[in-house]
């Protein structure tokens, strides 16, 4: 299974950026705590990060066709990407939106997610294990899927 893991703007900031909300993990730690959980089973995670919304639409495009599904954490454009969000209804495959802190207690404008209804599901709060959370999520939902289909 391919799992694109997307990022946003500012993540590559993490472990120096804001350690109350985002914690002291580093995006890269995250992205070899991805990769070591993946390969242990056979999947495969590809990493993209930008600062650039039109960048993420880019991505999103040429990916869909060599992708199972999607992990995002789309930083601050989680509120008003619209783009991003046209570009991630057109991919038509199974999202899981991540975000380290829980949006949904913080400021009133970090509680919209303009993605939200998109997603299969939204984890916030639970720090750099909800991007492992996501992928283990993705991955026996592919798997539940595959045995039913063959029963
Ligand atoms: C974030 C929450 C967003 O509101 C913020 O703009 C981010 C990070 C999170 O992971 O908690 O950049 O997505």
């Amino acid at each position: 299974m391919n799992i694109l893991v997307i990022n946003g703007p500012n993540l590559n900031r993490l472990g120096r950026r804001d350690a109350t909300h985002y914690g002291v993990v580093t995006l890269a730690e995250i992205e070899r705590a991805l990769r070591d959980r993946a390969s242990g089973r056979g999947d495969k995670v590809t990493f993209f990060q930008s600062n650039h919304e039109g960048a993420i639409v880019d991505c999103i495009q040429n990916s869909t066709t060599s992708s199972d599904c999607i992990i995002i954490n789309a930083g601050a454009l989680t509120h008003y990407g619209y783009s991003m969000r046209d570009a991630l209804a057109d991919a038509r495959l199974p999202i899981v939106e991540v975000h380290l802190s829980n949006i949904h207690a913080r400021e009133e404008h970090r509680r919209h997610s303009v993605i939200a209804d998109l997603a299969v599901g939204q984890i916030a709060g639970l720090g750099w294990r909800g991007y492992l959370y996501a992928l283990d999520f993705l991955v026996s939902r592919a798997d539940e899927a595959r045995r039913r289909a063959s029963q």
